[in-house]
């Protein structure tokens, strides 16, 4: 390969004008229009030809220093094309035939498909090509679990229009306001083979986002790029296929209207990127079934996603508060005084977790009776201080003998099956010699039931983690290798670690109950979230379940929060925490957060304390490491570090009725709990690659220190009123500003947008105890053109119940305020329980002096209001104010 390039860079010239005299429709072609026609490795000229394809040497282009370059193998502009021979339209589908005269080079093309069109709703529409002859594998989950939406009436209300060409077919999606195509597969071909299938989109913009799971950045620049998506267990690195499948992108066009693209396949899959700017997706089986949402704000193309995917479920609030974990307490003593040392000191802790070295020989549903014989105290000792439990389950299945969950599991038929033989594969995970149960097996929802419930008779836990779910083996295929049929080795396998298919996991030819693993290996932890998830509702009666889930696949959050698994203690993996967050957001996974102070390697103290405080703000809070790194629970470090610990706890912990606020709609409306800038400020153009500062919901800028030895900080803040979070002094600005701000050891930078009110709490080492404290509101003032206002609201429930939205067993307040009060508007009281509001902050208020305050009419005196800073407070110290019905409370 390297031979050749040298030669063409030599006879460069010589080259291109044999190309000319060749084709003349490869000469046409610039670099960034070029789309590779030779994605496998080892691309060389005859071989390239051989595929009726043109070959020469980028144009102008001086070295090729890797393969995600310009390629030298490339389509023609009349490769061989699918056009339309027939189109039939009912009242929302088109359903179109195509066929094409001619195979090309990929083994078992079909030449003839179905192209159905179904204008979904005002704002989604839906694409599939199948195979008309034969039925093809199709992702089995959304239309048995996902709720119906409302169809439409009238296919001329839609927000957008369909343009098909007929020869070469190709599909324009076109957005109606503005005429720009948000999909347009004319830029390549369309190749439909049994095992590969290939499309492109023209982009409509250089800059997207989404493509999880990835170690990235939050927005992609389209440069020659590419993207794999085959679930595996590896740290999190760059370039390479991670725990979690979810081919879902966004991009905004220059008037900054957002458009969504979901492709629903499970299949192994690279998206490649184009400079032209384009996407192309290769996947190696099912169907081509995609969605394009119009948007048009960010906010609604996430709305519109989640309403397909299936929405974020309303977590139990214990699980907003802090969790500790680590592998390698080694012995419940150890555990036990880690636990104590923590409450000790004060810190703000609800959930105390174990990994696998509490397990018996490391089998699921066991603890370790030598070692961890206080388990089950501590777990009662944890429920009596109003905190939780939670531990590992993986999914392998050791088969040793004489052990319950495998022998029950090979009665019942739950194992993955070996090739073609009816006997179960075999892997090696954590405790040797493993089997994996196939959760697409009716069976095995059933069977998870028992070995969960078993357990919970020995040890009450609050939920579980279920790791190792790509799913993770450490032999490749089994322990007896791999069939080698089309599965196992398919014609065209994706660039996955390691190069094969069976890298790391089980064999793509194994049988599941609903189809090959080749098909649903990237639902694997998917599958399994739900059969825990049906479990845990079973057993903790009507509660909310408590599952942390690695891997995932699009509709994953309606079950399980994520972390993104084995990141490092360093700076690089803290800033990277962001920009996953961020995307799992959009991936409809709104509970989430990386481990805090790093999983492996040492942490240092700086680290950790500026890790604590930016986890601090993630939807999901866990310090958690490995078994070999230094102890890292707040307790070991310094008192300073300590109490800056805490600080950043007592924020959160104060914060999280507004955080459970966000959840709820989330979970209603499919907002995100956190979001990136451009969310709220998409025509503000800096903000588009912002991902070292976001957003907790609309209302909370984070701007953390993510380098060592920084006490300053640079952020962008958008044209708005912001005010300093815990002072309330305004920044002064009139225009977008970057600003470097003063960034102490002690504190992190956050600041609240005028126009909000956010509800707050006073914290409380738990969050049992502090749900019964009393609430306060803080209202940050904006000017609009006649006047300072702010809006808000909350949602408050028992916190547990799995059914409060659905019977009303909740209540929610409507907030409006302006310069001379703040009215609070009862909209749903269902959950009887007294919510005292004890204190109401106002800042931005610009009045020379406030000489009185009216509550509901009465005279009220304990206030403050400082005319420097424009900030008034009130404590209703000795009222009774009730947040149970409508209220109002004026100042002047
Ligand atoms: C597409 O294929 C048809 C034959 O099926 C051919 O007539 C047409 O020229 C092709 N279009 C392009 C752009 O190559
Ligand atoms: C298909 O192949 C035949 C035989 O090789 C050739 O004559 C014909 O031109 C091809 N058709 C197209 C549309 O490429
Ligand atoms: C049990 O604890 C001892 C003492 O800490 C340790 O050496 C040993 O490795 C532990 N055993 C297991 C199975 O973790
Ligand atoms: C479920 O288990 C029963 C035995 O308990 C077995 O007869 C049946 O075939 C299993 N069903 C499936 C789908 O594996
Ligand atoms: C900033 O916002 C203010 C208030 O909305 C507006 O008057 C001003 O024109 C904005 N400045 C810029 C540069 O957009
Ligand atoms: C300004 O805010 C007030 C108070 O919320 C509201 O009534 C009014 O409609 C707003 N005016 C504009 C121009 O947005």
């Amino acid at each position: 390969m390297l031979k050749i390039c040298i030669f063409l860079l030599i006879f460069n010239q010589l080259v291109i004008f044999a190309a000319w005299g060749a084709n003349l429709q490869c000469d046409k072609i610039s670099n960034i229009e070029r789309f590779d026609c030779f994605p496998e490795y080892g691309s060389n000229q005859v071989e390239c030809e051989r595929r009726g394809c043109c070959w020469s040497p980028p144009i102008g282009h001086k070295k090729l220093t890797n393969d995600m370059d310009t390629p030298y193998c490339f389509f023609p502009k009349d490769f061989p094309n699918y056009s339309v021979v027939d189109k039939q339209t009912q009242s929302n589908t088109l359903t179109y035939t195509i066929e094409k005269q001619n195979s090309t080079f990929r083994p078992n093309e079909i030449l003839k498909l179905q192209v159905k069109i179904t204008f979904d709703t005002k704002t989604r529409l839906r694409v599939q090509i199948t195979d008309p002859s034969k039925h093809r594998f199709q992702v089995p989950i959304f239309n048995r679990e996902f709720k119906a939406y409302p169809k439409l009436n009238n296919i001329d209300e839609t927000d957008y229009q369909i343009y098909i060409n007929d020869n070469p077919f190709y599909i324009k999606i076109i957005r109606k306001s503005n005429g720009k195509a948000i999909f347009d597969s004319s830029v390549a071909p369309l190749i439909y083979a049994d095992q590969y299938i290939q499309f492109s989109t023209r982009l409509i913009n250089n800059i997207f986002y989404g493509i999880g799971e990835h170690q990235d950045s939050l927005s992609h620049e389209a440069t020659w790029n590419r993207y794999t998506f085959w679930n595996r267990d590896i740290a999190p690195t760059i370039n390479t296929n991670l725990y979690g499948t979810h081919p879902f992108y966004m991009s905004l066009d220059k008037q900054s209207n957002a458009m969504g693209f979901y492709l629903l396949n499970s299949n192994g899959m690279d998206i490649n990127v184009n400079p032209t700017p384009a996407l192309t997706f290769i996947t190696i089986g099912g169907i081509v079934d995609f969605y394009v949402y119009l948007g048009p704000s960010p906010s609604d193309v996430i709305a519109q996603h989640t309403e397909l995917i299936g929405r974020s479920q309303m977590p139990q609030y214990f699980t907003l508060g802090f969790h500790l974990c680590r592998w390698g307490y080694f012995t419940s003593d150890k555990l036990y005084d880690v636990i104590k040392r923590n409450r000790a000191i004060g810190i703000p802790y609800d959930v105390q977790w174990t990994d696998i070295d509490a397990m018996s020989e490391r089998l699921d549903w066991t603890y370790d009776k030598q070692n961890f014989t206080l388990l089950p105290e501590i777990v009662r000792d944890l429920h009596e201080h109003g905190q939780y439990y939670v531990n590992i389950i993986d999914p392998a299945i050791s088969n040793t003998p004489n052990y319950y969950p495998y022998e029950s599991g090979v009665k019942q038929n739950v194992f993955i099956k070996q090739f073609d033989k009816d006997e179960p594969l075999i892997g090696v995970v954590w405790p040797g010699t493993t089997a994996f149960p196939d959760f697409t097996n009716p069976n095995t929802t059933q069977w998870w039931l028992e070995q969960a419930s078993n357990f919970y008779d020995i040890i009450k836990y609050d939920g579980l983690w279920i790791d190792m779910n790509e799913p993770s083996n450490f032999v490749d295929g089994s322990i007896n290798g791999c069939l080698g049929d089309r599965y196992d080795e398919p014609p065209y396998v994706p660039r996955v670690l390691g190069g094969a298919l069976n890298s790391r996991t089980v064999c793509a030819s194994s049988q599941q109950y609903l189809s090959s693993h080749y098909n649903l290996h990237n639902m694997y932890g998917h599958f399994e979230a739900i059969a825990t998830y049906h479990a845990l509702r079973s057993i903790q009666k009507n509660k909310r379940p408590f599952i942390l889930t690695r891997s995932s696949f699009g509709g994953t959050g309606q079950y399980a929060a994520h972390w993104s698994g084995d990141n490092r203690a360093t700076w690089e993996d803290l800033y990277y925490s962001i920009p996953n967050m961020l995307s799992f957001n959009m991936f409809g996974i709104s509970q989430v957060g990386s481990d805090i102070c790093g999983f492996s390697g040492d942490t240092s103290e700086e680290l950790c304390v500026r890790w604590m405080q930016l986890g601090s703000f993630y939807p999901f809070m866990r310090n958690h490491n490995d078994d070999v790194s230094k102890d890292q629970d707040p307790a070991v470090f310094s008192k300073v570090a300590q109490d800056i610990m805490k600080k950043a706890l007592m924020t959160r912990y104060a914060l999280l009725p507004y955080f459970y606020n966000l959840f709820y709609k989330s979970n209603q409306f499919g907002e995100t709990v956190v979001r990136p800038l451009f969310f709220e400020f998409p025509n503000d153009l800096e903000t588009h690659e912002i991902d070292r500062q976001f957003l907790v919901g609309p209302a909370l800028l984070v701007t953390p220190v993510l380098n060592q030895g920084e006490e300053k900080v640079n952020g962008y803040f958008p044209n708005e009123t912001w005010y300093d979070y815990k002072s309330g002094d305004e920044l002064k600005l009139t225009k977008g500003e970057y600003l470097t701000l003063e960034a102490p050891i002690t504190d992190t930078n956050v600041h609240v947008r005028g126009g909000h009110i956010i509800p707050y709490q006073h914290p409380s080492q738990t969050t049992k105890q502090s749900r019964k404290n009393p609430f306060g509101l803080l209202v940050a003032l904006k000017q609009n053109a006649t006047s300072k206002f702010a809006l808000g609201s909350m949602y408050w429930d028992d916190g547990e119940s799995l059914d409060s939205i659905d019977t009303k067993n909740y209540n929610y307040f409507n907030f409006l305020a302006n310069e001379n009060g703040l009215i609070g508007k009862r909209v749903v009281y269902g959950y009887e329980s007294r919510m005292i509001l004890s204190d109401l902050k106002v800042y931005g208020l610009d009045k020379t002096s406030v000489s009185q305050v009216l509550i509901d009419g009465q005279f009220y005196d304990n206030f403050d209001y400082d005319s420097d800073k424009h900030v008034l407070r009130i404590k209703f110290f000795n009222v009774n104010m009730l947040l149970k019905d409508t209220f109002d409370i004026i100042w002047s």
